[in-house]
């Protein structure tokens, strides 16, 4: 294998489903078993011989692509072999995402916390969140079904808490024909800047009144239906493009993850099978010799998977919720498609890494709100779903699940613009009551209107500049140099 090329290798990727077992071929575009209904995973059958490269081969070849120039090759495709060997080097589409930047927390902001941790920012993907890793996957493979298809037109369609519908318009967008990109929205319940988007992309928006879990039910029933391309994570190849999330912690870290604790917020539950899906093929391959801990987070107000696992192991139903308003409202999810894929993986996960490798936590409102604003005033871009991380690393903490040798990293799954509306709530104190957030008055920063009073419209520039910078002078109390004679 050589780093300055594209590899020759090929994988034989098949679905599989984690209900019956059965395998399809992945020719085809297939989001659940046609014999038993369960949702799917994708597998290299030809894995194994993987296998026969060492451990250290691989990280050395990964390390060594680190520099490539080869586009296909710059992105999350920099894990080829890892993510999905099958499309060839004209099908990958790579509009600069993967490789987000791991950001050490603040040093006075971890001695605050009481835990060494980061904040891995997957808002500086393209359209400032995580979903492109997933995207760029999907979208991959498209092209290459549609070459090796020969289709005219494709319609790709999503559900969207608003973050789905702004990758896969942006990916659309970008590929152009035959892809044609249609995004359904919970009307209201996606922030403004999201819905832009899609928007911006030339994407078709369409908006039901309703929550997200009421908009899946409406795409499946079209995946069903008709040929349209489904690009929520039912669709399995997004699973794998967001494992490279989990490749790209464990290459930062010089593939030794142990005694590292992976904070996620859980909503659909796709990025939670794909990390944990990720760390347990790096370490199947010798990559990496110990398995990260994974702490999943979800708020109160959506909290499916976290009742899941509180109950009594012998005694577990799966039950959806009824969503309430929260502001992590990306991950406001009541019946996550994806829950039977984390049950699958984590029963497998706590195997090989032990019975505390795989946790949920669970947080309120008003914790995930103030671990945002926390976190933004010492210099991160955390979004709230970030903010959900960080209040579950606290309560992890004061719950004794954590311990000082460890090191958490925390999923800043979006970039904090896209919320910024919450954080308006919050220091304007106009939250719904439904959100049960009492806002500290303290915390709040608005800005200040300097010469209130003034017609600065009518002053000669010279003036306003004066009068302006003794208003400023004023406010803070400056003292003036004295002049040298
Ligand atoms: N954080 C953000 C910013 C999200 O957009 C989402 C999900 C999650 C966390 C939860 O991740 O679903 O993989 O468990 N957003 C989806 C969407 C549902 O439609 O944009 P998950």
């Amino acid at each position: 294998m050589n780093n300055a090329t594209f590899p020759e290798w090929r994988g034989r990727l098949e679905y599989v489903c984690i209900g019956c077992g059965s395998h399809f071929p992945a020719s085809n575009l297939l989001y659940t078993c046609p014999k038993c209904g369960s949702v799917l995973l994708l597998e290299d059958m030809a894995a194994p011989e993987l296998k026969k490269t060492s451990g250290v081969k691989w990280r050395e070849i990964f390390d060594g692509r680190m520099g490539t120039r080869i586009p296909a090759l710059s992105g999350i495709f920099r894990f080829y072999e890892l993510i999905a060997p099958l499309p060839d080097e004209e099908d990958i589409v790579w509009l600069g995402e993967g490789n987000t930047p791991e950001i050490e927390a603040a040093k006075r902001f971890q001695q605050e916390v009481g835990i060494s941790f980061s904040f891995k920012n997957d808002g500086q993907n393209p359209s400032a969140s995580f979903k492109d890793r997933g995207m760029a996957c999907a979208f991959s493979y498209l092209k290459w079904l549609c070459r090796h298809h020969g289709w005219k037109e494709v319609l790709t369609i999503c559900a969207s808490t608003g973050d789905t519908s702004a990758a896969a318009a942006l990916y659309a967008a970008y590929v152009g024909p035959p892809l044609k990109s249609v995004v359904l929205l919970p009307m209201g319940k996606v922030t403004p800047q999201q819905l832009s988007q899609p928007l911006a992309s030339g994407a078709v928006v369409l908006e039901l009144p309703g929550v997200f879990d009421d908009c899946m039910r409406v795409v499946e029933i079209l995946a069903k239906k008709y040929r349209v391309a489904l690009l929520n994570s039912k669709n399995s190849w997004r699973i794998l493009g967001q494992q490279s999330y989990a490749f790209e912690i464990a290459q930062w870290h010089d593939w030794n993850m142990a005694g590292l604790c992976l904070f996620v917020p859980v909503g659909n539950a796709g990025n939670i099978t794909a990390i944990m899906a990720g760390c347990l093929k790096m370490y199947e391959l010798g990559i990496i010799d110990a398995l990260p801990r994974i702490f999943g987070v979800q708020s109160e107000h959506a909290n499916p998977v976290f009742r899941y696992y509180g109950q009594p192991e012998d005694k577990r139903i799966w039950q959806p919720v009824k969503v309430r308003p929260s502001v992590a409202q990306a991950a406001m999810i009541g019946n996550p498609v994806s829950f039977p894929r984390v049950k699958y993986l984590a029963e497998k996960y706590v195997q090989v890494a032990g019975e505390k490798s795989f946790q949920i936590v669970q947080v309120s409102e008003q914790q995930i709100i103030e671990a945002m604003l926390a976190a933004n005033r010492h210099g991160h871009i955390a979004c709230t779903q970030g903010g959900e991380c960080l209040a579950g690393l606290k309560n992890a903490l004061a719950q004794g699940l954590i311990g000082a040798g460890e090191k958490a990293i925390l999923d800043s799954t979006a970039h904090s613009l896209k919320f910024s509306g919450f954080q308006e709530k919050y220091f304007n104190d106009s939250f719904e009551p439904e959100y049960e957030i009492k806002p500290d008055p303290a915390l709040a920063n608005r800005p200040e209107e300097l010469l209130a009073n003034v017609e600065a419209a009518s002053l000669p520039v010279d003036e306003l500049a004066a009068r302006g910078a003794d208003a400023v002078a004023n406010r803070l109390n400056l003292i003036e140099i004295e002049s040298e004679k």
